[in-house]
């Protein structure tokens, strides 16, 4: 298993800290590996009662790794690692409670729109630029991020790459609210707590009520993965996974 997942318990709310700070919490397969058993261990357990999920000072992530992209990119296996996550997460039992700060690309961002309640600072921008690296959206997004957002924000947003501040996200619905950075994880750890004090078997009706249909959001994630693998080997992915590559030899 890597180190750069933290697993733990506070009382009855589990912590899942992304901690690949050189990398800007770049996910890679052994992360979303580890990530998708804590979620699904914690569910499993009765005296948790919500996941927190954190990044570290500066980045929530950088989105899937993209060493791991350009491995497949030139004919590599990918691995079943992601799609066990997103399901792990479109499924979750127990609240998810999120707190970004800085950096929040790609899945750094579609993450949230499976949250319960996502805390932010206000110098966290929010982005996927899917369609830039030749891609197509991904984690439920194309389904959840218009039902969230209405259809003009979620193409700005997955369609055209733009970034969105923490405050823009807020006022359109992405997340909860703006804190700031010193207060964010006492923010998150609160309203887990508030949400663990609640009777579990009422919060978990009212939670499933409120959710989008399960079963909806699990066959996206599919028909979106199947896209997102044949992406992978197109000539459009390659050449920007091989541009995000070079930038620094060229810059
Ligand atoms: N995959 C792999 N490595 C990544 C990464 C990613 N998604 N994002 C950042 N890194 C690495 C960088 O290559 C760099 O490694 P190095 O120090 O060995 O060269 C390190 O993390 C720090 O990144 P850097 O680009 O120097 O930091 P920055 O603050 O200038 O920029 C980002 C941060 C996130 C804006 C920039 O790294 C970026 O655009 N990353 C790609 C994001 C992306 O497209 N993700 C996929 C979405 S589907």
């Amino acid at each position: 298993m890597t180190d750069h997942v933290l697993i733990e318990r506070r009382g009855p709310v589990q912590s899942i800290r992304m901690n690949r700070p050189d990398k800007k919490n770049a996910i890679t397969r052994d992360m979303y590996a580890a990530m998708a058993k804590a979620l699904t261990d914690g569910d499993a357990d009765g005296d948790i009662r919500a996941h927190v999920i954190l990044g570290v000072p500066g980045a929530f992530s950088s989105g899937n790794d993209l060493q791991d992209f350009m491995a497949v990119a030139m004919g590599g296996e990918g691995g079943r690692e992601v799609y066990d996550f997103l399901l792990a997460l479109a499924n979750a039992q127990k609240p998810l409670v999120s707190a970004a700060d800085g950096i929040a690309v790609g899945i750094g961002t579609t993450i949230h729109l499976h949250c319960d309640l996502t805390f932010a600072t206000p110098r966290t921008e929010f982005r996927t630029p899917f369609v830039d690296l030749g891609l197509v959206p991904e984690a439920g997004s194309s389904l959840l991020a218009p039902a969230v957002l209405g259809r003009q924000q979620a193409f700005a947003l997955l369609g055209l790459g733009e970034g969105f501040s923490a405050e823009r996200a807020r006022a359109a619905g992405l997340i909860y609210a703006v804190v700031e950075e010193d207060d964010l994880e006492d923010a998150a750890f609160a309203a887990a707590e508030a949400i663990a004090a609640k009777p579990p078997e009422a919060l978990k009706i009212a939670r499933d009520l409120m959710r989008e249909p399960r079963d909806q959001v699990t066959a996206r994630i599919k028909e979106e993965g199947a896209h997102f693998r044949a992406r992978l080997k197109s000539d459009e992915a390659r050449n920007a996974f091989t541009a995000f590559m070079n930038r620094k030899k060229s810059g």
